[in-house]
């Protein structure tokens, strides 16, 4: 677990800053008072009051999509996401930079980008994508400083895992739809993947220089199996709903598609339309069902969008 004094984190319940509450990382105090323990499992647990009325991804949801993402298919994306955040963390200011991943589910994509940092971990097949004269290294290590990471989630069960997969980051329990407990102008970049966006808060909490990276499906994505598997359709014009929900706060920058062609097994079909929104609603016999009568090899097209945006001065 990171040091608090690390993070530039705000209490949740009075917005004075947090410390350190003097034994090691597993208690953070305010001025005020307020007292926060890290559960066993490393993260902190920051909704306060009566909590909100979302409904948080299940362990099952979690477990799911730790299992789909741990298989590989994704990693692209998360190479992408990994190569369109870097720059905004790479040396650009004095000070460790820092990055939010929001809605950071199970960790998986906060891992990829921080092991970009890390010589030791970095994929020499990455190395393409990241150019550096005189070749090899990755430009973002070539900072020699890792970034400080805040992984945010609502669900508990996503931040088990995200705790142990990214010890070094300081995994919360919060809602993205409510203040976020970051201090002004105190992040270089904001990851999102298919995750809820708080406009007016992530512009508060990002730096200017800083960009917003977000990952939204396009059209088509995984349609080859979302009738059979009941998942929620691609909603079209999502790109400009992307646009608006963000505009006033953010302008775009660049975007990137990226498309798979995917060939998964019964288990991971089931997989991925389990970790979804849709895993709230999916009947679970009838999933079951499906994955016994699915041939050995389905071939599924995953279809991304990668969004970059900057915070509006
Ligand atoms: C589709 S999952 C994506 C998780 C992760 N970014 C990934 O791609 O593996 C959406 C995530 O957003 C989280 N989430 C949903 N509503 C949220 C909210 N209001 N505040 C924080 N997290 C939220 C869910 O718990 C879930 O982990
Ligand atoms: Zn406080």
């Amino acid at each position: 677990m990171p040091s608090a004094p690390d993070f530039p984190l705000l209490c949740p319940v009075c917005r004075n800053s947090l410390r350190s509450g003097g034994d090691g990382a597993r208690t953070l105090v305010c001025g005020a008072g307020h007292s926060f323990d890290a559960a066993k499992q490393g993260y902190f647990n920051f909704l306060v009051g009566k909590g909100t009325a979302f409904e948080a991804d299940t362990a099952q949801m979690v477990a799911a999509r730790f299992d789909f993402l741990s298989a590989g298919h994704y990693q692209p994306l998360a190479d992408a996401v990994a190569e369109l955040a870097a720059p905004a963390l790479a040396g650009v200011r004095e000070g460790r930079p820092a990055v939010l991943d929001a809605g950071t589910g199970t960790g998986h994509y906060l891992r990829t980008l921080l092991d970009r940092f890390v010589p030791d971990r970095f994929e020499p097949g990455c190395v393409e994508s990241n150019p550096v004269e005189g070749g090899g290294r990755a430009v973002d290590a070539g900072s020699g400083i890792v970034p400080t990471a805040i992984g945010l989630d609502i669900s508990k069960f996503a931040l088990r895992r995200a705790a142990r997969l990214n010890p070094e980051a300081l995994n919360v329990v919060g809602d993205v739809w409510q203040p976020l407990p970051v201090a002004d102008n105190a992040v270089d970049a904001i990851t999102v993947v298919f995750a809820p966006r708080n406009a007016p808060e992530f512009a508060r909490v990002l730096r200017r220089g800083g960009r917003l990276v977000v990952v939204t499906p396009r059209p088509g994505h995984l349609a080859e199996i979302a009738g059979q598997t009941g998942m929620l359709g691609i909603e079209p014009a999502k790109d400009e709903r992307l646009a608006a929900s963000l505009g006033g706060h953010f302008a775009p920058v660049e975007a990137r598609d990226l498309d798979l062609a995917l060939a998964l097994s019964p288990r991971d079909v089931t997989r991925l339309a389990f970790m979804g929104p849709a895993g709230h609603h999916l009947d679970r016999s009838a999933l079951a069902a499906l994955e016994a009568a699915l041939a050995p090899s389905t071939s599924v097209s995953a279809r991304f969008r990668i969004s970059v945006f900057a915070p509006l001065a």
